[in-house]
């Protein structure tokens, strides 16, 4: 057995031996950025890549891939991953938020003859026959599962038959028929397990996925259906492969044809493989993780945390990495949540500056090769990582003392106090609860809503309140005008100060605008010109203003800036500065009403811009700017 490959070995091993023209002659790629880019407004709006096919939807779909000149239809690469819908698993055996995942891409190529038959050879070959090496895993220890079928596409008996060919000609006993109770290695499983898509639009099609008897469970036997269903329940087999043979495409969540020709999106985790490699039982036993679960280990004694703290500063820095600022919206939010899970985690709850940068340079170390810019970057991610870090921890620091206030003599936290540890010492309910789970203690989080609601409406009210009392007509042409100037602003302050920017408060007369924001320092003259011409530019290019309502998950999923603490109602309406909203300047949570285009902001002849009237401190980092068109 090869165990002492590294995860830089498989990971070149998994590039060298698709790329071999014995294995198809992939071209080798790069990995794309964790942030997703939607050119053409033809993926789903996701905020990360979370399968290595979301960078290739484009040419999954037909457009040709061209580089230097020549179109290419059989990549090969190791694509940066982050997901976090298993934000709750984390700290188990072989969940992690970021991860990488190796594919082989037919781009309308090939299919799943030589998908599959590729991909049980780099799993188990040993000998070098063909030119290259696979990694050498036990074939009798690997099952496979394929698509049963139902209304929409048929059971998927031909990656079956081809598994079974494969099997037999490697002298393996791939069993019986398991659907008629027979043991074997070939199990047919529902959509929910064996078909892929990325959200309502895109390639899709059904798949076949592979699994290794991590715990040598069966010793190398055929297994029954039932058999195989509870070892994967227990991760005692590991999926660690899948194919996907796209051959349909959704649109809006429904098939509207087949793709021009079919392709393969191939997915398997390099986690993951190491750990089967490597013997060792969980991803954070690998060589990947063994750097900064050597530090994390001093920051907690128990194991899931340590787990934790490990997943979740790997997959800050890689998305720091990425360009990605902590902040209370999209992006910059995710990753603020991931710092603070962290923090949190760590027994102390800080992190220090010393034991920061120990972490940066042990992921930076681990990936030298694979992500040299970690390296470049180093200092700058530290430094990103502890300012954030250094203000969640005082924040925390007060919010865990009035906890322990609050669960003296063993009490149960009340919604009201719930309610105070938010608003009044910044304690987000999840980890409200999760100090009175440490200490076996429960929170009425129903009285939590009760509350937030209650708060909702006072404010709400207290807002109506101010309107009647004639603080500006909401229908008076001007005043939309300011507020289209006013969202246009904001993304400006975005693009020239960073995404530190938080909205703090706005408020529109039919004179001027006035908007606060969180900023530490005054803006310099150069900066507030940078936001004049920046707005001003959005005003002369023409660009049409669009409302769409959209239920709650789907609008979030936008990534429109909203408050990240309000409540918001089911369905929530979203103003876009663009033509289409994946790709447009600004986009916003909001009731309007706007202008319909924003040339309307240069008055009815055309000739007003946009000015900062002022710009000042209205408390501690936080800034007012009053600002006109005219
Ligand atoms: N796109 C497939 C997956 O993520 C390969 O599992």
């Amino acid at each position: 057995m090869p165990t002492q490959l590294t995860a830089a070995d498989i990971r070149k091993r998994f590039l060298e031996f698709f790329a071999h023209p014995k294995r198809g002659g992939h071209t080798i790629i790069s990995s794309a950025s964790l942030i997703t880019t939607d050119e053409k407004g033809i993926t789903n709006p996701t905020l990360f890549n979370t399968a290595g096919m979301q960078p290739l939807i484009p040419y999954l779909l037909g457009e040709p891939y061209i580089a230097d000149g020549k179109l290419i239809t059989r990549l090969v690469d190791s694509q940066k991953c982050l997901r976090t819908v298993d934000f709750d698993d984390i700290g188990d055996k072989s969940h992690a938020t970021f991860f990488e995942m190796l594919g082989n891409w037919s781009l309308g190529d090939y299919f799943k003859k030589e998908a599959i038959e590729w991909s049980f050879d780099f799993l188990t070959s040993t000998s070098d026959v063909l030119g290259e090496q696979g990694l050498g895993l036990d074939p009798t220890r690997l099952y496979v599962t394929v698509f049963e079928g139902d209304a929409v596409a048929p059971r998927d008996d031909e990656a079956a038959a081809i598994w079974r060919d494969v099997f037999k000609r490697h002298n393996i006993d791939a069993g019986g028929d398991t659907t008629k109770g027979e043991n074997g290695r070939i199990f047919y499983m529902p959509a929910k397990n064996n078909w892929w898509e990325a959200g309502d639009n895109g390639p899709c099609g059904p798949d076949s996925e592979m699994f290794y008897d991590v715990a040598n469970r069966f010793a190398g036997r055929t297994i029954s259906h039932d058999e195989y269903v509870q070892a994967d329940d227990v991760r005692d087999v590991l999926e660690i492969w899948n194919d996907v043979f796209m051959q349909y495409e959704k649109k809006d969540g429904k098939i509207v044809g087949t793709l021009p020709k079919p392709s393969v999106d191939t997915g398997a985790g390099l986690e993951r493989l190491t750990m089967t490699l490597q013997g060792v039982d969980n991803i954070y036993d690998t060589d990947l993780f063994k750097n900064v679960m050597d530090i994390t280990r001093t920051l907690s004694s128990e194991v899931v945390r340590q787990r934790i703290i490990a997943d979740h500063m790997r997959s800050s820095i890689f998305l720091i990495g990425d360009g990605v600022v902590p902040s209370n919206v999209g992006r910059g939010y995710i990753l603020r949540r991931l710092i603070r899970k962290a923090v949190f985690n760590a027994t102390s709850h800080t992190i220090d500056s010393e034991t920061v940068k120990k972490i940066v340079g042990a992921v930076a170390h681990t990936y030298a090769s694979a992500y040299p810019d970690i390296t470049s970057k180093a200092s700058i991610i530290a430094q990103t990582l502890q300012e954030e870090i250094e203000k969640f921890s005082g924040t925390l620091s007060r919010a865990v003392h009035e906890f322990d206030r609050l669960a003296k003599n063993g009490m149960n936290i009340s919604g009201a106090d719930a309610f105070t540890l938010f608003t009044s010492f910044g304690l987000p309910i999840d980890l409200t609860v999760a100090l009175a789970a440490d200490k076996k203690l429960t929170v009425d989080r129903a009285g939590f809503d009760e509350e937030f609601k209650k708060h909702q409406s006072l404010s709400r009210a207290g807002a109506e309140q101010k309107f009647k009392g004639g603080l500006a007509d909401a229908n008076d042409p001007m005043v939309i005008r300011y507020h289209t100037a006013t969202h246009l602003l904001h993304q400006a302050l975005h693009d020239v100060l960073g995404d530190g920017v938080e909205q703090k408060g706005s408020n529109i007369t039919a004179e001027r605008l006035r908007f606060d924001f969180s900023y530490p320092a005054k803006m310099t003259d150069e900066q507030k010109k940078r936001v004049e011409e920046i707005v001003n530019t959005k005003i002369t290019a023409h660009i049409p203003v669009t409302m769409v309502s959209l239920p709650l998950a789907l609008a979030e999923k936008t990534g429109a800036r909203h408050f990240f603490n309000e409540k918001y109602g089911d369905t929530v309406s979203i103003y876009y500065v663009g033509s289409d909203i994946a790709n447009a300047y600004s986009k916003e949570f909001c009731g309007g009403p706007h202008v319909k285009n924003t040339s309307e902001l240069a008055g009815d002849e055309g000739k007003w811009t946009f000015k900062i009237a002022k710009e000042e401190a209205v408390a501690q980092g936080v800034r007012r700017i009053k600002a006109v068109l005219s």
